[in-house]
């Protein structure tokens, strides 16, 4: 029994590592109590979601609370793990003229996965997912921004709260449409991205054959350290922790 568990492991790549799983499901957690707070305020507000929270003036409270204790984890992930932020930002804005390519090809593989694979391309990340952690990161920068000038109505002009309120409006759909895409996909609903779900829970491994669909050039670099070492960097981080 063991030994069938350690040859799945072994066609296992980490993909990701437990901080930034946990990360992660801080991540999604929080931003889904600020969107239900969030919708409960929306225009005139409905009784019924603000009641959740304690009437209108406790959801507002505990929005602008979250919202800030948000901003704070945001702020300090930028200052402990600045390298690799930036190493987030940097592969999400990354896109080449092959990239089309994948874009083109994208519709065939999901709707026929057993058919038809992706075309090639050299991301950490894939076009798609590429352009979708662009619009969350703008989306939560913006929530962010004018979160905290509505926090403080009174010192600014009555003009500057409905700019914001605005913005923060736009941005909650933009973030909103984002993260259904991404979950969509995420999931692993769809036929094509079976089990890729585990690569942000659980273990953080996805299968090596589907990595190598989704992700060639990683799946070929992450598979030949794994094959060097017997474990990938972060993969000796993650386990260090753990013991
Ligand atoms: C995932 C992130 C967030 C979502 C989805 C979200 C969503 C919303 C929505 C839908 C509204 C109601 C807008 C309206 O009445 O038309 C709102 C209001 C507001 N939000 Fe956010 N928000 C988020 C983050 C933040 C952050 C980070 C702050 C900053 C502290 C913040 C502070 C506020 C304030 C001050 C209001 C005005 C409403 C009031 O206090 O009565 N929000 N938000
Ligand atoms: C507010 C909600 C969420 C936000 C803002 C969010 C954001 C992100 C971001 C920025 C990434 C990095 C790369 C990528 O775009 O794939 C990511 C990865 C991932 N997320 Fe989410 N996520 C959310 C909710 C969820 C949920 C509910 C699931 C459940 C299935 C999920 C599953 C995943 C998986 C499996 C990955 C790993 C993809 C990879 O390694 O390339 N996410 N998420």
């Amino acid at each position: 029994m063991e030994g069938r568990g350690d040859a799945e492991e072994a066609t296992r790549l980490l993909r990701n590592s437990r901080a930034a799983r946990r990360l992660h499901a801080l991540v999604y957690l929080t931003s889904t109590v600020l969107f239900v707070s969030g919708f409960s305020l929306l225009r005139e507000g409905r009784p019924g979601l603000e009641a959740i929270f304690g009437g209108h003036v406790a959801a507002g409270r505990s929005h602008r609370w979250i919202g800030m204790g948000l901003i704070a984890l945001g702020l300090l992930v930028l200052l402990l793990r600045m390298r690799a932020a930036g190493r987030f930002v940097r592969e999400s804005v990354q896109f080449r003229r092959e990239d089309l390519r994948w874009f083109v090809s994208y519709p065939a593989f999901v709707l026929r996965p057993s058919r038809y694979a992706p075309a090639r391309h050299r991301g950490h990340f894939d076009p798609g997912q590429r352009l979708v952690n662009c619009v969350i990161v703008v989306a939560f920068v913006v929530l962010s921004f004018t979160g905290t000038l509505m926090s403080f109505p009174e010192r600014f002009r009555p003009a500057v709260f409905a700019w914001s309120l605005r913005l923060h409006e736009l941005a909650t759909w933009m973030l909103v449409v984002a993260v259904l895409g991404h979950v969509l996909v995420a999931s692993g609903i769809l036929r094509a991205y079976r089990g890729v779900w585990r690569a942000m829970h659980g273990s953080g491994r996805v299968d090596a054959l589907l990595a190598r669909r989704l992700w060639p050039q990683w799946a070929e670099e992450a598979g030949m350290r794994a094959g060097e070492g017997g474990q990938s960097s972060s993969e000796r981080r993650t386990r260090s922790k753990a013991s």
